[in-house]
């Protein structure tokens, strides 16, 4: 599984790149204002420009720089695309456009199709595309028929949505459990049928109650993050797309763990995470206890 940073800030990527274990960086409108932001506080200017390139080019040859676009008509899209594939491509053959996979926002009259147009234009011209916002296998299956180098599945983001509608209470950091998501809402299901035994079963049939707590366990069928990442899998599996599955708004240390073991090609993960995933209390234990243990003639050898 490839590892890839999920920010736009230098400090962070040179840091990690150290580390010898992460083959990319994505980016997104909201990842770049954060960095901007940061380096705006210290009373900095910043060079755009220049910065992107110095992230290529510290990611090099061998790895990937995700970066979006801006627009919403397919034309934009393009023009927007070839713009940043032309100024940061050139430094190390490694950008890989992110275009959203559905265009429809705030009601605008664009409609919706107009990423998929732009997606399956530019990856037949080779500009690699990173398919962002996906939410659903099918927008998955979409994608990649489109030519679409990555697919992005936004896992934390389609957990909240079930974890809201089962009002659980969470912080973004937490560790969803499917199956205990499945038990609240079967546990639910229980309770309302019992305060409600006396109607029909016809009744119940028709009960819209009904249909809103069994299917508020799942967004349209799909019942956490991992379980979008495992469906998408196992599509492309099935069709032998090419295209890679990378995980991303990835939360937790277990996700990473839940993620390669469903094989997914990629994962994007922030930089806090690193440490997170280092961390056992057993391993701190551990190397104390060979500190303490260290003898002065095995010193002596390694000075
Ligand atoms: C990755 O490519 C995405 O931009 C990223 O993971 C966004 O997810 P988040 O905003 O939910 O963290």
């Amino acid at each position: 599984m490839k590892i890839f940073i999920d920010t736009a800030k230098l400090y962070e990527i040179k840091e990690a790149l150290k580390w010898g274990i992460v083959d990319g960086v994505t980016t997104n409108p909201s990842l770049i204002k954060v960095a901007v932001e940061a380096i705006k506080k210290t009373g900095k200017k910043i060079d755009m420009e220049e910065y992107i390139k110095e992230i290529c080019y510290l990611v090099g040859k061998n790895g990937s720089v995700s970066l979006e676009v801006l627009s919403l008509k397919s034309e934009k899209i393009m023009e927007e695309a070839q713009i940043l594939f032309k100024k940061f491509n050139p430094i190390a053959n490694n950008v890989a456009i992110k275009i959203p996979i559905d265009t429809f926002v705030n009601g605008n009259k664009i409609g919706h199709y107009e990423g998929l147009k732009a997606i399956s234009m530019l990856s037949g011209m080779n500009i690699p595309i990173n398919v962002t916002l996906i939410m659903t296998p099918e927008q998955a299956l979409l994608a990649a028929k489109a030519g679409a180098r990555y697919v992005s599945p936004f896992m934390a983001r389609v957990d909240n949505r079930v974890r809201e509608q089962l009002d659980i209470n969470y912080m973004p950091e937490d560790y969803y459990d499917s199956e205990l998501e499945k038990e609240i809402a079967s546990f639910k299901f229980k309770k309302y049928l019992e305060n409600n035994h006396n109607k029909s079963i016809a009744n119940l049939y028709e009960d819209k109650n009904i249909k809103d707590i069994v299917s508020s366990n799942s967004d349209t069928g799909v019942y956490g993050g991992l379980d979008l990442v495992e469906q998408i899998v196992k599509i492309f599996d099935n069709y032998n797309f090419r295209t890679e599955v990378l995980a991303a708004s990835v939360r937790n240390k277990t996700q990473f763990r839940e993620v390669a073991k469903v094989g997914a090609d990629v994962i994007t993960i922030p930089f806090f995470l690193f440490e997170e995933i280092l961390q056992h209390p057993r391993t701190e234990i551990g190397l104390r206890t060979f500190c303490e243990n260290i003898v002065e003639e095995y010193r002596e050898l390694l000075k």
